[in-house]
């Protein structure tokens, strides 16, 4: 175990709790130790998501058991997303060595430094700041997976995107269209500008139309947002569509939501459509996926904001009310 010797600066939170105002704090704390198998990171930039807010308020409970603690957070902050520089390497990590400008996944990433795991980590496309880098990571992966594992979309297929503004939505949006779908977004009005902006080829603002009209029908949904009933989205779905459920947000705290996610797959084996749902893995081969993408241009991270360190309750409350388009970054 390399022993951490100095002070930075980091975000800190000592219980759950749902408003980020009340729970989260800046302070001095100890630089993070690192275990053999663990690499530090100088981070220079990090990013808030909705996830963000799940390990911060614990919530829906099912959290706490998969390893954020279970009457207190474990981790220093809620900060997962990161950007930065290798610090130290433990001495069994072969990949990395400082110096390196990475991009990935480490804990208690809304701090100056952060441990993470090598097998979560990858490179940092060169074309990317580290702000936009920082921007990547979770969304991006879980769009990925979304798009070519579970919605298995090729060319020509009719893709909805229901939640296309969000920060898993603006990357489905792209690598969707990379994989040659027809893309539609679904998003609030506000948003219909941005949503089409990142090629989506038609887009329906939610709070005036209706995806499930009977008019069009879509070989693939992928269900982020909004929470529809599972007969309305199989009402918009090819007989042999797919469904995919990624997320959507409830109050509920002990189902969250995934009382739906269930009842899709246990619905699926007896219907021609195929619904499913999915918790995104988090590994090295699927960022280098995202970082050729983003290489070949095929890929950037719709930034809507910036904020500093300091700033984080600010940057999950502008995320809690609903006004981001894409990403909102946390630059270090
Ligand atoms: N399965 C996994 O492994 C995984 C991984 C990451 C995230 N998630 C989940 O995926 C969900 C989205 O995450 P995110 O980071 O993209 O959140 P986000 O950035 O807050 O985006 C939320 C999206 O939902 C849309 N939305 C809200 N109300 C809607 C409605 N009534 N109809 C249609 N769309 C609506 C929003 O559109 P407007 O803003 O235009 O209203 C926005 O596009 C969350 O529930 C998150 O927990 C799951």
């Amino acid at each position: 175990m390399t022993a951490g010797r100095k002070t930075m600066t980091a975000i800190v939170q000592d219980e759950y709790g749902p408003a980020p105002e009340d729970v989260l704090r800046i302070d001095e704390i100890d630089t993070p130790a690192i275990e053999a198998d663990e690499v530090l990171v100088r981070v220079h930039a990090t990013s808030v998501d909705r996830g963000t807010w799940h390990v911060m308020a614990g919530l829906p409970y099912p959290i706490r058991l998969a390893g954020f603690g279970l009457w207190r957070p474990k981790y220093r902050n809620p900060g997962r997303n990161l950007a930065g520089t290798v610090e130290a390497v433990g001495s069994s990590v072969t990949g990395f060595k400082p110096g390196d400008a990475v991009f990935g996944i480490g804990e208690a990433s809304f701090a100056e430094y952060a441990r993470a795991r090598p097998d979560r980590l990858a490179p940092k496309p060169a074309n990317l700041s580290f702000d936009q880098a920082a921007a990547v990571p979770i969304s991006a992966l879980t769009a990925l997976q979304a798009v070519r594992d579970h919605g298995q979309v090729q060319a020509g297929r009719r893709v909805l995107i229901v939640g296309a503004s969000g920060g898993v939505g603006t990357f489905a949006i792209q690598i969707a269209k990379s994989f040659g779908g027809e893309v539609t977004g679904v998003c609030s009005a506000a948003k219909v500008d941005a949503v089409r902006a990142l090629g989506a080829d038609h887009v329906i603002d939610y709070s005036s139309d209706d995806f499930a009209d009977g008019e069009h029908r879509y070989d693939v949904i992928l269900d982020i947002g909004g929470n529809r009933r599972l007969a309305h989205l199989r009402r918009a779905l090819t007989p042999r569509g797919r469904l995919v459920i990624v997320g959507g947000e409830t109050d509920g705290r002990w189902l969250g939501g995934v009382d739906r996610q269930f009842r899709a797959l246990l619905l699926s084996p007896f219907v021609g459509q195929k619904l499913g749902t999915f918790v995104a893995s988090e590994n090295t081969e699927d960022l280098m996926v995202l970082r050729g993408l983003i290489d070949s241009g095929r890929l950037a991270p719709a930034i809507d904001r910036s904020y500093p360190l300091s700033e984080v309750a600010a940057a999950i409350r502008y995320m809690l009310d609903g006004h981001t388009r894409g990403k909102l970054v946390v630059t270090v």
